[in-house]
């Protein structure tokens, strides 16, 4: 085991960070959230943040916002990755996601920042359907998408934090790049069909273009850059590419993934998809 003295974990209170604050914590292990509500406050678009963030932290993970897709990502990586080790970072473990060319360049930089490195290439979140813009359509049992019938293997954002806190903490996962995918192959359409199992619910699943989800996330004040980054994330990055299971969770931790049914289940209960409308 290394020597863990203090880790930063970017996106601290995002839907893997958060995860992975607990698990240090719960370890007993020093660990400094890093976001922009954090102490002190970490913003990648304000790189005179990162000194204070970095300071006195021999480990970080890197969770980038908001997408390796977005231009200057890989500037950003190459710069925070830089002033890391400069500032005395020993090991660096990076979330980055399967299929995206623009994230494995950000994994390039990583793996020659002349450090410890740990790559953690994720498949699609199954938290998306409730810690992020899924929610509210599944709240409302209408869920319009820009996808027919790609297959996604859907990945537990626990699964993903225990990978992460074995790489921040364990030395014989430096060097690996860990693929990491649930257990089944699954549609849009059979992932909340799931949901609707789970919690006894009426979801309608409707299969819309491109240009009809552009315009409905007009209507709802969606920003245009973020317009822009869904738009990217579901006509290039789910299109087929990623519909292979990958073995990165077994490989890492000597166990099988968690499957988008039981999920759904340990979600459902928690009844968040039943709530009125939160202000995400
Ligand atoms: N979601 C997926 O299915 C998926 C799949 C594969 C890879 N990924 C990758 O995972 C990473 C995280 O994505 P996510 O969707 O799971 O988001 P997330 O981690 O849930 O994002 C929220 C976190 O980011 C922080 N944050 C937001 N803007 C920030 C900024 N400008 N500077 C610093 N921190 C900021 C938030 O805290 P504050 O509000 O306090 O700043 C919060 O801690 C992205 O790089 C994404 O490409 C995601």
């Amino acid at each position: 085991m290394q020597q863990v003295n203090r880790v930063l974990v970017t996106g601290g209170t995002g839907k893997t960070g958060r995860r992975v604050v607990q698990r240090l914590h719960d370890a007993h292990l020093p660990v400094r959230a890093g976001s922009r509500s954090g102490t002190p406050p970490f913003n990648w678009q304000e790189r005179a943040t990162w000194a204070a963030a970095l300071q006195d932290i021999d480990t970080v993970y890197i969770t980038y916002q908001p997408d390796f897709a977005v231009p200057g990502a890989a500037d950003d990586m190459h710069a925070f990755s830089t002033q890391a080790v400069a500032a005395g970072v020993r090991r660096l473990v990076l979330l980055s996601g399967r299929g995206e060319d623009e994230a494995q360049r950000c994994e390039q930089i990583i793996q020659q920042a002349g450090v410890e490195w740990v790559i953690v290439r994720a498949s699609w979140f199954n938290q998306n359907f409730d810690e992020s813009f899924l929610l509210e359509p599944i709240i409302a049992g209408q869920i319009a998408l820009p996808v027919t019938d790609v297959k996604e293997p859907f990945v537990d954002a626990d699964d993903i934090a225990d990978v992460v806190t074995a790489a921040l903490i364990e030395d014989r996962h430096v060097g690996e790049v860990y693929e990491l995918s649930g257990p089944r192959l699954l549609t849009f359409p059979e992932a909340v069909a799931e949901i609707a199992g789970a919690t006894g619910r009426d979801l309608q699943f409707m299969s819309i273009t491109p240009e009809q989800y552009t315009g409905f996330m007009r209507a709802g004040g969606v920003p245009e850059e973020s317009i822009w980054l869904v738009n990217y994330l579901f006509t290039t990055v789910l299109d087929g590419r990623n519909a292979t299971l990958t073995d990165g969770v077994p490989r890492s931790l000597g166990r099988a993934p968690r499957d988008f049914r039981e999920y759904a289940r340990l979600t459902a209960a928690r009844g968040v998809w039943h709530n009125s409308l939160p202000r995400l």
